[in-house]
């Protein structure tokens, strides 16, 4: 029986003049449960509005989405969205909140308009801290956000999408303007994730190498559709077939 965490069926959005096309136009896959994938594809393939989909917040005019088995409708929306957590290409983040504040925001999802009146709880609290210690930024708890490093505020934005305990992880570029330390650690992070808790995680990077190290399995987007999908060998020959926009 298969165990399928993520399923698109011919997902299309609307058609864009632009671009004579619509942005998604018919996407099929499906993602494993504990599977590691990278999402890779020219800039203005669809990336990131394949991912964003996938927590509700791109129209689309045909298809279907199941997240565990359930089809995604206004109504299981909310419950899917615990489940699945989304890290934002170029992370954000909110830059006037400090560093804990913005990893309190990845809790407002579960609470009600009301419990939010009186802020977060100790326990609320503790967890986030306990998250940036486990990124190695505890001393910045208290810091604003738009004073951190990029790779720092990275990890923030990481944070944040763990504090619900996600069974999906969706990451939008998590590395990219990253030192190669900063990198790796970002990476590492995410393969803990994967291997140390099962996490499933979908990402979309640029970088071949790095995707070919860390990830199971490739999807390549170009220009709407899914033109690639399987094992990370010899990446670099399914980007020479790629339609340059
Ligand atoms: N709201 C929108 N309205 C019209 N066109 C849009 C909208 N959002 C995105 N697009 C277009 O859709 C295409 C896909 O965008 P998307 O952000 O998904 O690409 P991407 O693969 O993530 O690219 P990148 O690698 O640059 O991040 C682009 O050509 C973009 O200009
Ligand atoms: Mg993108």
């Amino acid at each position: 029986m298969n165990d399928y965490v993520i399923e698109c069926h011919n997902l299309e959005t609307a058609y864009v003049n632009s671009l004579n096309r619509p942005i998604l136009n018919g996407i099929n896959c499906q993602i494993n449960r504990g599977e590691f994938v990278v999402l890779l594809g020219l800039n203005g393939a669809g990336k990131s509005t394949l991912l964003r989909s996938l927590v509700g917040l791109v129209p689309l005019v045909k298809g279907e989405i199941q997240i565990n088995g359930v089809t995604m409708t206004p109504r299981t929306l909310p419950a899917i969205r615990r489940d699945v957590s989304m890290l934002f290409q170029g992370g954000g983040l909110i830059r006037q909140l400090s560093a804990i504040e913005n990893v309190l925001c990845g809790r407002l999802g579960t609470k009600t308009t009301w419990q939010t009146l009186f802020g977060f709880g100790r326990r609320d609290r503790l967890l986030a801290l306990d998250l940036l210690e486990q990124l190695g930024l505890k001393e910045f708890a208290e810091q604003k956000t738009s004073q951190l490093s990029g790779g720092q505020q990275q990890r923030v934005a990481i944070a944040r999408a763990l504090i619900q305990s996600p069974q999906i992880l969706l990451a939008d570029e998590p590395i990219t303007g990253l030192d190669v330390i900063a990198c790796q650690q970002v990476m590492q992070t995410l393969s803990e994730l994967h291997s140390q808790q099962g996490m499933t995680i979908v990402t979309v990077l640029h970088d071949l190498g790095i995707a070919a190290e860390y990830a199971q399995r490739a999807i390549v987007v170009d220009a709407g559709c899914i033109v690639y999908d399987g094992a990370c060998d010899n990446l670099q020959a399914k980007f020479s077939q790629l339609s340059q926009v």
